[in-house]
């Protein structure tokens, strides 16, 4: 599919400070210069101020203001698109404190977005996770152990659907735990269709891995590219967490830029991938484990750090996964095009350019 009639006036990206709203705002923006973009955010993720000058310099409106409040979300402006990513996005909400915030935003709040697409008429690209699969089903799968990774067992892959060589699809079952955010933003997909069979809305979801780029405040939690190549920048320590402590767990990671092509894409041809659902990464070809990762960043850095090992792991971690990306790329002809070198020399070159500004807010 060709990605070149992206058709809007105005789109709103909501969680549109954080690493992937204000990354895809300011593509589409400068993909479609006569039209109007607005970010809505508000700022709850740490580091998410530094983009409001970002997006001024870029012509993007910024909107402070919360999806849970449905008066915030009442905008002059007629919404033809919008790009839904916000979000409480760590797996770990939840975990020995009140769910309220996770649920709040990414169920409620993320209806409250349906609710704005309905009264506009508007389209719906949602960003929803790879979380939405059980990790339980996925741990259970049997594993090989290699030098830097663990790998799964290719025998026991052919028993179990929706899982291959190439990764998870989205035929693999979301039938068990899958952590409160997971949990809700598969209740969200759920709603969405409702939405999108009883009012005629158009929309997407996209059932993203790891994303990395820049602009992305990497925590513990969550945004784990730009979280080891800062403290490699900023020499500060590390864990490999869960799994034994061998830094062997795996991940395919799709670069922010390659996703913008996709949106682009799915903008603009709708009608064919309206109410679709797809699995969205870097494939086997673009995974790393914590291990490998290290290897990488201190290739691009230059320096090394110290990593402990602390074998317990996290609640609700999983130990491999991959996307399969076999309906993306045949049924929208989108490839991933950076790999995980790229990705890291991007990240840290960025991290560089503005190492006074992340030194404090990129804290591990
Ligand atoms: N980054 C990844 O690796 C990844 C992977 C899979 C899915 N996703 C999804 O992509 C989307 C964007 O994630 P991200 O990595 O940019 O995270 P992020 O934390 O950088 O961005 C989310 C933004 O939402 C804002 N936000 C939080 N609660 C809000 C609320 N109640 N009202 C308004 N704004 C609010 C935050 O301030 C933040 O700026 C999320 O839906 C996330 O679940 C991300």
């Amino acid at each position: 599919m060709e990605p070149e009639a992206v058709g809007f006036e105005t789109m709103l990206v909501t969680g549109g400070a954080g690493f992937v709203g204000s990354n895809l705002a300011i593509s589409f923006k400068k993909s479609r210069p006569g039209s109007r973009v607005i970010a809505f955010d508000n700022l709850k993720r740490r580091g998410s101020e530094l983009n409001i000058n970002r997006l001024k310099d870029n012509d993007v409106r910024f909107v402070h203001g919360d999806i849970r409040n449905p008066e915030d979300l009442k905008l002059k402006e007629q919404i033809d698109v919008i790009i839904e990513c916000s979000a409480e996005a760590s797996v770990l909400a939840g975990w020995g404190e009140s769910p309220r915030y996770v649920l709040d935003t990414n169920l409620t709040g993320a209806i409250n977005c349906f609710e704005l697409a309905r009264r506009h008429g508007a389209d719906i690209l949602f960003l929803s996770t790879s979380r939405v699969y059980p990790f339980e089903a996925i741990n259970r799968v049997e594993t090989v152990e290699t030098v830097t990774r663990f790998e799964w067992d290719e025998s026991a892959l052919t028993s179990i659907p929706g899982i291959s060589d190439k990764g998870i699809s989205e035929e693999f079952s979301v039938s068990g735990a899958k952590t409160m955010y997971g949990a809700t933003k598969l209740c969200s997909e759920i709603i969405l269709n409702e939405y999108m069979s009883m009012y005629g809305i158009r929309g997407v979801i996209n059932r993203c891995g790891v994303i990395a780029g820049p602009w992305q405040f990497g925590k513990v939690d969550q945004g784990i590219v730009a979280l080891w190549a800062a403290a490699h920048v900023f020499k500060r320590d590390l864990s490999y967490i869960g799994f034994g402590g061998k830094g062997k767990q795996v991940r395919d990671l799709v670069f922010i830029d390659d996703l913008f092509e996709l949106l682009k894409i799915q903008l603009s041809n709708l009608d064919a991938c309206d109410g679709e659902v797809f699995n969205i990464g870097g494939g086997p070809d673009m995974s790393f484990s914590l291990l490998e990762l290290t290897g990488i960043c201190q290739e691009v850095t230059g320096n090394r750090i110290n990593i402990s090992a602390e074998p317990e792991g996290r609640p609700g971690d999983i130990m491999i996964y991959l996307s399969d990306l076999s309906k993306a790329q045949s049924n929208l002809g989108w490839q991933p095009r950076t790999d995980v070198v790229e990705v890291v020399d991007i990240v840290t070159g960025w991290i560089r350019d503005h190492e006074r500004a992340l030194y404090q807010v990129m804290l591990p």
